[in-house]
């Protein structure tokens, strides 16, 4: 490889309405870029050779296949990908269409048909159904679900005969509403060759988290009770230190102003790992009530993305502590694809690790060798790949062995 390929370049680019800008070696793809460095894995790689459409992206307003091109090409373009055209909560007629015309199986050229379809559909111009299937070959469908795609787009065809309206989701956080992880100017994911962009999951101590629109990916309520007094509960959810070391793979890595945290937390759910780089903001302390609310943002080099808002309540029942921890999980990127099951299942069982350390922390007291004095010098609680995954699996077929019992007895 030459040494002019290796180099890396500075190029300007405005993505989804937001202004970045990115040093990329010369032989990095635009797909790779809106990929790796943007976290925007909407856009989809099948050929990587220009044949199959998945990686179709509007550029200056026209459909390209972005694995044909180089991004330091393309300084001072404007990019739409899929995440820029519509969000879960204000979906793009075509989105909606396909939806409602289920114009998906598993879903991998969706990205390439919607941006190929917006692409035909933007200007008004008059499209026969009859010629849709020709229009479209561009984009294949492995699954060969094309009848239900050209019945999506006619119908959008139909129902906006002068053009089909804008992208909906360019603008500020359009890039996978990663907060000020791009701002102008800046790459919002590090380089995996070193670092010209802000840390990955950087919201900026200045400003606060803000929770994504639309429905969590999983929503917890867990309750536990604890063999230790309630103010020796809260003296643990009170000690920031503790309280992260207490989170499975957590691990606090600075304290800024207005009880707001950067830290770090590693997470791997069967074959994926995940290190994330977070911010975490208390936003109520409340010793009378024993009440905590935290929102939590973390966002990994890979794109993938979490927001979580999380309250925590101890309440004294006896002698001990009932400890409650209920929160609201958002996940984007890569991880979105867990369905709401698997996510809601992980994360109840991530909290249920947290409210056993909580116990243990709790139970060991301050001068203990698990207790806060010593808790500073802890590692992190690790999460291990197999165990996370297999109480999950041991919860499922806990559920299913319960389910036929009762079937069979009925
Ligand atoms: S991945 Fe670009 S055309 Fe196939
Ligand atoms: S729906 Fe599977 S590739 Fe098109």
């Amino acid at each position: 490889m030459s040494s002019a390929a290796r180099e890396s370049l500075d190029v300007r680019l405005t993505v989804n309405g937001n202004p970045v800008t990115l040093t990329v070696p010369a032989r990095v793809t635009l797909a790779d870029t809106l990929r790796d460095r943007l976290g925007l894995t909407g856009t989809h790689l099948g050929c990587e050779h220009g044949v199959c459409g998945m990686c179709t992206v509007l550029v200056d307003g026209d459909a390209a296949r972005s694995c044909l091109l180089f991004a330091v090409q393309l300084d001072g373009a404007e990019i739409v990908t899929v995440e820029g055209l519509g969000r879960p909560d204000a979906q793009h007629p075509l989105q909606e269409a396909f939806s409602r015309h289920h114009a998906l199986q598993c879903g991998f050229c969706t990205p390439g048909f919607l941006m190929s379809s917006y692409d035909l559909l933007a200007d008004g111009t008059d499209i026969e159904p009859a010629s849709l299937p020709a229009e479209l070959s561009g984009v294949l469908c492995r699954c060969t679900g094309y009848r239900n795609i050209i019945a999506a787009v006619a119908d959008v065809a139909d129902a906006h005969p002068d053009g089909i309206p804008g992208p909906r989701n360019c603008g500020a956080h359009a890039l996978a509403d990663r907060g000020r992880a791009v701002s102008p100017g800046i790459g919002g994911v590090p380089p995996a060759d070193g670092g010209d962009a802000a840390p990955a999951g950087d919201t900026g101590a200045h400003e606060d988290i803000r929770l994504p629109a639309g429905r969590p990916a999983a929503t917890v309520d867990v309750a536990s009770q604890v063999a230790a007094p309630l103010a020796e509960v809260w003296r643990v959810l009170d000690d920031v230190d503790l309280l992260a070391r207490c989170l499975p793979g957590a691990e606090l890595t600075e304290r800024l102003p207005g009880d707001r945290y950067r830290g770090r937390a590693r997470v791997a759910v069967g074959p994926i790992r995940l290190s994330f780089a977070g911010f975490a903001q208390v936003t109520e302390r409340d010793p009378g009530a024993h009440r905590l609310h935290v929102l939590a943002h973390g966002t990994d080099a890979g794109g993938a993305q979490t927001h979580a808002d999380i309250r925590l309540t101890a309440e004294a029942v006896g002698e001990g502590t009932t400890l409650r921890a209920q929160a609201d999980v958002y996940l984007a990127g890569r991880i979105a694809q867990f369905g709401r099951a698997l996510a809601g299942d992980v994360s109840r069982r991530l909290f249920e690790q947290f409210a056993e350390a909580v116990a243990a922390a709790a139970i060991a007291g301050p001068g203990s060798d698990t207790g806060a004095s010593h808790a500073s010098s802890r590692p992190a609680v690790a999460v291990r790949p197999m165990r996370l995954m297999g109480a999950v699996a041991a919860a499922r077929l806990r559920a299913l062995v319960r389910h036929v019992r009762s079937a069979v007895g009925r």
